[in-house]
């Protein structure tokens, strides 16, 4: 598989050496506007093809895959045009800045029947991945509600985003660029166990205490607390990027549905949108309901 990158600024060339690294494909051209960041390119992959005309990625037939890791202002367009020229089409998250775009990005991917994938890293995390399978296999029973720390990151300088969901669960996301240390963690709580994700640690990334609290049958009001053991599951070391980079080669190559399709991208677009909104109207609630992108 022949891919073009558009963009190769700060995140760019990690797509242009995962691709490399990964088997059944290559980056063979790079645009950007900038020839400072070209010449970044040029001198780690000597080999590609490099232009500041983005257009000339689109228009080579040659070319069956494009990359696109620009500002997400710009996703719109260049997917649009990108499909129009008959690509598969990876866009880095967020796949839009509005709902609108999000949704007109997925439709001209259905209308061109072409691969989209939404470069949702996270998904891919070997770690992320290892908490997905202990939920899935009811490895810790009901999920009562989930806290997660993002700092040295954010939208807003911060934001404490809570979500409930239909189950009753709720999740909390702490986010905020203004912080001391990077902190990376997410602690699912369970019925039965607990799990804890903590990205900043070089081993032992997930942790499951078979810790909970029991009602006592005979009296509501008394519960017996329970603390197990604690386990820690092997988790692959692979980087996430790689995982996410040859899941798209597969992808356009058995032409499956990749795990971030355009509809995950637009259901986290759509949330995102609506997080805004809350933040705007001084953290008011606001309903979420899913509606099938309209053709
Ligand atoms: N998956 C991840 O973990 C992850 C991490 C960082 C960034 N991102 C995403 O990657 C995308 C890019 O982020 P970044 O931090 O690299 O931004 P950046 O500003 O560092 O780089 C963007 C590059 O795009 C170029 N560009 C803009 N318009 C162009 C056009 N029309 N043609 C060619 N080049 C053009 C700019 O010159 C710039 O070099 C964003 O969507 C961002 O959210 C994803």
């Amino acid at each position: 598989m022949r891919v073009g990158v558009i963009g190769a600024g700060y995140w760019g060339p990690n797509i242009v050496r995962n691709l490399h690294e990964a088997p059944g494909a290559e980056a063979v051209a790079v645009a950007d506007l900038s020839k400072d960041r070209l010449d970044v390119i040029s001198k780690r992959f000597p080999a590609v093809r490099v232009t500041t005309n983005y257009r000339e990625l689109i228009d080579d037939p040659s070319i069956d895959a494009i990359c696109i890791v620009t500002p997400v202002g710009t996703h719109r367009k260049l997917a649009e045009e990108a499909f129009a020229a008959g690509k598969h089409v990876f866009v880095e998250k967020p796949l839009a800045a509005t709902v609108s775009d999000a949704e007109a990005i997925v439709r001209a991917g259905d209308r061109a029947g072409k691969t989209l994938m939404v470069g949702h890293t996270f998904v891919y995390n070997p770690a992320v991945v290892a908490v997905k399978e202990i939920l899935e296999s009811d490895g810790i029973g009901r999920v009562h509600y989930i806290d997660s720390q993002r700092v040295n990151l954010g939208l807003e300088d911060v934001v404490f985003l809570q979500i409930g969901f239909p189950s009753g669960a709720i999740a909390h996301a702490h986010l905020s660029w203004l912080a001391p240390s990077k902190l990376r963690t997410m602690i699912v709580i369970g019925s039965q166990k607990m799990v804890v994700y903590d990205d900043v640690q070089g081993v032992e990334k997930v942790k499951i205490y078979d810790q909970g609290v029991d009602k006592l049958e005979s009296d509501e009001l008394r519960r017996s607390y329970r603390a197990g053991d604690i386990h820690s599951p092997r988790v692959p070391m692979t980087e996430a990027l790689q995982v996410e980079m040859r899941h798209f080669i597969e992808c356009v190559r058995d032409g499956t549905k990749p795990r971030s399709d355009g509809e995950a991208g637009l259901t986290v677009v759509r949330v995102l949108e609506l997080a805004m909104r809350s933040l705007r109207s001084g953290g008011a609630r606001v309903a979420y309901r899913l509606d099938p992108v309209r053709a």
